[in-house]
């Protein structure tokens, strides 16, 4: 069978045969067929606006992969920073790679004094970190002019290891800022993650040590959020980067559209959904409200790619048992798993497709392990930067066109202008 498609303009009968690559076919060819006629995809549901080799999801198998490598086996024997690694290299790091890209992301996490005294603290006392964060990015690109060389090997190195070292120092700051706390500096003899709860909970110790099965919860699921192809906000990074802007920039754009709560800010609502169900008895109307459509989404359910149960949650509802032993189990789990028996039972969720989905159980995480509900999508973008970095070398290098979509106008046709006086 030949792998390819042939369309038919019926106007002219003009017919032309375009090839099927990658699983897809190129919009280029069938606009020779059909020029000033555009293909019509809000939200992209049906256009791949790239090739990328970063990445894979099969969302009818709940399958995730990173370079190949399933995510299961990555969250089961690797780290945040040798997936990092992975991600931007496209290789498992040797003992001496990784060693020295541990050790070069380690020795970039302190920022700059005047992002934190001058410019985190002039935010009002109850901003967002979210908020901050997007703001304290894209200010980054203020204090390394180098970072516009993008297409200097050496500068890009340098802004993609300050980048994944400097997020878990603002995330932190941001928090210590929100709370009132003095700001922790980062203690390089410290691992990535353990760093990072450091920077959040230090009080008057010498040195922090985090819980380690809290540390390694917190890195696994840094490994699980670190990247997933073409989501929202790597493709706003990807958008934003392909008009040669600098990566801080670019990552800050991202961060904003991680921020919605139909994208990084669900593992926020999740929590705030299951505190006003308040009980495992008000579950069933709690459900029958979302059918009616008069109690808005399930949070934490459904996904544009996955048709069937997200890999990641089910490694994150595994990793949780593991907290819980440790925090106390949060009480909201029973509302969480009744929520999720009825709705995988209910006809409404079955014949949709929703399943629970990577932030069904995060915050369940996070609010055992102390985090507060602001700081939820803040702990998103910290491994997911990983993520959007790899994305964007990725697209510098494939040479691509700035990103331009078209558009069906439907406004109104040519008229005169009415003077004021006359409307
Ligand atoms: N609860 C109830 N109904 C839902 C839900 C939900 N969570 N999600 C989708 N539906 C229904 C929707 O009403 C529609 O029904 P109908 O065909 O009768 O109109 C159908 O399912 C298809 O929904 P859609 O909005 O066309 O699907 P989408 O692919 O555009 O949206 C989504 C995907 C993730 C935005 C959506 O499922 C959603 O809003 N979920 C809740 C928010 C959430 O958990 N987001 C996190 C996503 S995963 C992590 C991340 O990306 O950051």
């Amino acid at each position: 069978m030949a792998e390819s498609i042939t369309i038919t303009d019926n106007r002219t009968g003009n017919q032309l045969e375009i090839p099927i690559r990658n699983g897809g076919v190129e919009a280029s060819e069938w606009s020779k067929l059909l020029p000033g006629i555009w293909f019509y995809d809000p939200g992209f549901v049906s256009t791949a606006a790239c090739e990328s080799s970063v990445s894979f999801v099969d969302g009818d198998a709940g399958v995730l992969r990173y370079r190949g490598y399933e995510i299961a086996e990555l969250a089961e024997h690797s780290n945040y920073l040798e997936v990092a690694y992975l991600l931007l290299h496209g290789e498992l790091p040797t003992a001496a790679e990784y060693d020295g890209w541990r050790h070069e992301i380690t020795y970039h996490t302190y920022i700059h004094e005047n992002v934190r005294k001058r410019f985190l603290e002039g935010f009002h006392y109850d901003a967002h970190p979210m908020g901050m964060l997007v703001s304290a990015v894209a200010a980054l690109s203020t204090f390394y002019l180098d970072a516009k060389e993008i297409f200097d090997p050496d500068s890009r190195r340098r802004q993609i290891i300050r980048l994944i070292a400097k997020m878990p120092t603002l995330a932190a700051a941001a928090h210590r800022f929100s709370v009132g706390m003095p700001f922790v500096y980062p203690d390089n003899s410290l691992d990535f993650a353990g760093n990072f709860l450091s920077m959040m909970w230090k009080v008057a110790e010498p040195r922090f040590d985090a819980n380690p099965t809290l540390a390694r919860a917190l890195d696994i699921l840094f490994i699980l959020h670190a990247d997933h192809e073409q989501n929202c906000s790597t493709t706003a990074m990807r958008v934003v980067g392909s008009s040669h802007a600098d990566p801080y920039s670019c990552c800050a754009a991202a961060c904003a559209a991680l921020y919605g709560p139909r994208h990084g800010g669900a593992n926020e609502m999740v929590i705030r959904m299951l505190t006003d169900i308040g009980s495992i008895e008000n579950v069933p109307a709690f459900i029958d409200s979302v059918k009616q459509g008069e109690g808005g989404r399930l949070q934490g359910f459904g996904h544009r790619v996955y048709k069937n149960y997200d890999p990641r949650a089910r490694i994150i509802k595994q990793t949780a048992d593991e907290v819980f032993a440790i925090t106390g189990k949060n009480p909201l789990l029973d509302i969480a798993l009744k929520l999720e028996e009825i709705a995988l039972s209910d006809e409404y969720f079955t014949s949709r497709r929703l399943y629970p989905n990577v932030d069904f159980y995060s915050g369940l995480i996070y609010q055992a392990m102390g985090f507060p509900l602001e700081m939820f999508p803040v702990l998103f973008a910290i491994p997911r930067t990983a993520g959007w970095l790899a994305h964007w070398q990725e697209m510098l290098d494939q040479d691509s066109k700035i990103a331009r979509p078209r558009q069906l106008y439907i406004g109104p046709e040519p008229r005169p202008y009415v003077p004021i006086a006359q409307r």
